[in-house]
């Protein structure tokens, strides 16, 4: 450390420390814009040259690493066990309602206990309730200081160091470094920890393929990451962030009102979602139609939404009004009924998925819920049963939420009778016999029968599927059917299917073989990446396929790759590279790829740059943002580059169109600010034309 007798040392250290601090506000500014505003201002290589310098800068004088420093961001304390916090005011809950009668009860109850001067002024802010985990962070002087659970409502777990990896969460306030907004000398602030439906699935799937542990649902992905006692675990997970009440605010003029607090709260780079509506209370029935529309609206956003939260926007009203036990009175939640269900659980059975991975699947006592019966849920693997004792006979709570295969949450255990049984994984595979294994350490067993026709029919159901070949009026029961009487033994089996003898099959009549048969042939000319997604290969999803393919251009040329020439693809890591790597090396999985070639199936792009059909998007570059009706993002990406054009993940003013659908964000709102044309699904179709 330098002392005042050695001047040179000073000049060097303050030179050094003021570097650091150049390059902290740098790296906190470029965080900003590129994950709050989704704006980059430079490239991810010149991000990561100012990163990289503060990081060695750090390393070499550890003195100058502040807690909030950016690359504090990777996580690395390692807990014992969590601190606990007490929170400054107690963590309500709140009371909730399932229909229309009961919210209108609730503005009534209200409306009592207002004056009339104040009913005058009364409004509601509506909210998303999202489906995560309560965490309170506290900013001193503008710093990232503490961030706790909810806990008991009293004291909370402290997590500050797993909350610093937390990508939205700014460690400092204001977040954008050119705002000149001074900092409150005290915010606290309480929100919600979450994880995006797709970012769920993807990490599920990762795990599953990697014969790991699966999270039940995205609250508890987010819950479990958050509560990790390696914080560089929870830097790896993706965690959002939604904030949605000022706890407390000082050294800054006090919100009148929650919509003026969230406003604030926005001003700072907090986190605050746009999603959220003003009604005053003349307008209660457009708040309660909008309620309404929201339960369907829901199922489009890209998080876990459980409900709505519908509150009294003034703060003086709020106080005024008070609670009632653990619930304020000037808050509701909104539940969605029929979400859940209660029923019988009459068996667990067993399906054997493409790879081998064998999953106990429930058989529910058919149930309605939102709308659909339910017959049968996922039960994940093994320790999932055995972690919340599952057993036969049990009453369990079922889960279904939006598109996706419903869940078993948990058993009843209290209205057990006694006559319930425990359940074990089968030694055998139920379908051909083989053994079931569950190897070291991976959550998943397997049948280790590479011929099981369980597998094949599941390969089959995937080939042909949306992803991958596409193949219309193709799946599970053809798959089956086709498995089952022998026609198909491989995947290239597809592409010589005994038509004259499908034809004589009940319910196969000569117009439902004719359009089959024409999907089938319509489906060998696809581009390549579409078949090597088709092939199932381990890690290698539609994204991977697509990347790959453009680097090799035939299936054969890619078989000779090594993993050293694959992990040299952007985007391909060593995992992925040895995965394709040890598929190709099967002589069996080359003869198919050979069979498919001889069969007519497009094995190579025939002229690699020249542009497949027509290109009518060519130069123009798109941003899609909000769910569109009927493409999802990736399948609208597809489209965009079928068509010649290019996709760009931020909009700029080289952006030629943004294609927004429901619930756009801030993109939308870029793209207004630079004159950047906003069009929707049905115009981007029609350029495309
Ligand atoms: S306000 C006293 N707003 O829902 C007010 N809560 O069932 C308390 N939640 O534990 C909370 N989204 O974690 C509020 N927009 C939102 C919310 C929200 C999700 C959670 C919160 C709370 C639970 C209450």
């Amino acid at each position: 450390m330098p002392t005042a007798s050695n001047p040179t040392a000073d000049v060097k250290a303050d030179d050094l420390a003021a570097r650091a601090a150049y390059l902290a506000e740098r790296i906190r500014y470029h965080q900003y814009r590129y994950y709050m505003l989704d704006d980059p201002e430079i490239s991810d290589q010149a991000f990561d040259a100012l990163f990289n310098e503060l990081r060695t800068l750090e390393a070499e004088h550890p003195e100058l690493r502040t807690p909030d420093s950016p690359t504090q961001r990777v996580g690395g304390v390692i807990a014992e066990r969590f601190e606990k916090t007490r929170h400054p005011t107690p963590m309500l809950s709140l009371a909730n309602a399932f229909s229309p009668g009961e919210l209108y009860a609730w503005r009534e109850r209200i409306q009592r206990l207002l004056s009339e001067e104040e009913r005058m002024r009364l409004a509601y802010v509506v909210e998303p309730k999202f489906d995560g985990l309560t965490v309170v962070l506290h900013y001193t002087d503008g710093r990232f200081t503490l961030g706790a659970t909810r806990g008991d409502g009293e004291y909370g777990e402290t997590i500050t160091a797993n909350l610093r990896t937390v990508r939205v969460l700014p460690l400092q306030i204001p977040a954008d470094p050119a705002s000149d907004l001074s900092a409150p000398t005290r915010l606290v602030v309480r929100g919600e920890a979450y994880v995006d439906k797709a970012d769920f699935e993807r990490f599920n799937q990762k795990q599953m393929a990697a014969g790991e542990r699966a999270y039940a649902n995205p609250r508890n992905f987010a819950a479990g990451s958050l509560r990790q006692l390696d914080s560089s675990i929870t830097a790896t997970r993706p965690l959002k962030l939604w904030v949605y009440q000022a706890l407390i605010v000082e050294g800054a003029p006090q919100p009148a009102s929650h919509w003026e607090a969230l406003a604030y709260l926005r001003t700072l780079g907090l986190p605050v979602c746009q999603d959220m509506r003003r009604f005053t209370d003349a307008e209660f029935d457009q708040l309660a139609a909008y309620v309404e529309a929201f339960g369907e609206r829901r199922h489009n956003l890209p998080y876990e939404v459980d409900g709505l939260v519908i509150k009294v926007d003034s703060l003086f009203m709020q106080e005024e009004l008070g609670f009632t036990g653990k619930d304020p009175r000037w808050a509701l939640a909104y539940k969605y009924a029929g979400e859940e269900a209660v029923t019988t659980l009459l068996d667990i059975v067993v399906n054997v998925g493409r790879t081998g991975a064998v999953t106990p699947n429930a058989v529910l006592e058919p149930v309605p819920v939102s709308g659909v019966i339910v017959k049968s849920a996922t039960l994940h693997n093994e320790d999932y049963i055995r972690d919340l004792d599952i057993r036969i006979g049990d009453k369990v709570v079922i889960k279904r939420a939006g598109e996706v295969i419903p869940k078993v949450l948990h058993p009843l255990p209290d209205l057990r009778t006694g006559s319930e049984r425990v359940w074990t994984m089968p030694a055998a595979c139920p379908v051909c016999g083989a053994p079931l294994v569950r190897p070291e350490g991976e959550a998943a067993t397997y049948c280790v029968n590479n011929a099981c026709p369980a597998q094949l029919v599941r390969a089959v159901e995937y080939f042909v599927g949306r992803e991958a070949m596409d193949i219309a009026g193709f799946g599970i029961k053809q798959a089956e059917l086709f498995v089952e009487l022998g026609f198909i033994h491989d995947l290239a089996d597809i592409y010589q299917l005994p038509w004259e003898q499908i034809r004589k099959l009940d319910g196969y009549g000569d117009k439902r073989v004719e359009k089959l048969q024409a999907a089938v042939e319509a489906s060998k000319t696809r581009p390549i990446h579409r078949l090597l997604t088709a092939l199932g290969i381990r890690f290698v999803g539609a994204v991977v396929a697509e990347t790959i393919t453009q680097h090799y251009h035939s299936l054969l040329e890619l078989a000779r790759a090594t993993p050293e020439q694959l992990s040299a693809i952007e985007g391909i890591g060593p995992k992925i590279a040895a995965s394709i790597h040890e598929y190709f090396s099967v002589p069996t999985n080359l003869a198919l790829i050979d069979k498919f070639a001889r069969l007519g199936v497009r094995v190579a792009e025939e002229s690699p740059s020249a542009p497949v059909g027509a290109q009518p998007l060519a130069g123009l570059t798109f941003v899609v943002t909000g769910a569109l009706p009927t493409f999802s993002r990736d399948e609208a990406h597809a489209f965009i580059k079928a068509h010649g054009g290019k996709v760009a993940g931020s909009v700029s003013s080289k952006t030629s169109y943004v294609v927004a659908g429901e619930a756009a964000g801030s993109k939308l709102d870029k793209a207004r600010q630079l004159g950047v044309p906003v069009i929707d699904e049905a115009a981007l179709r029609a350029l495309a034309q």
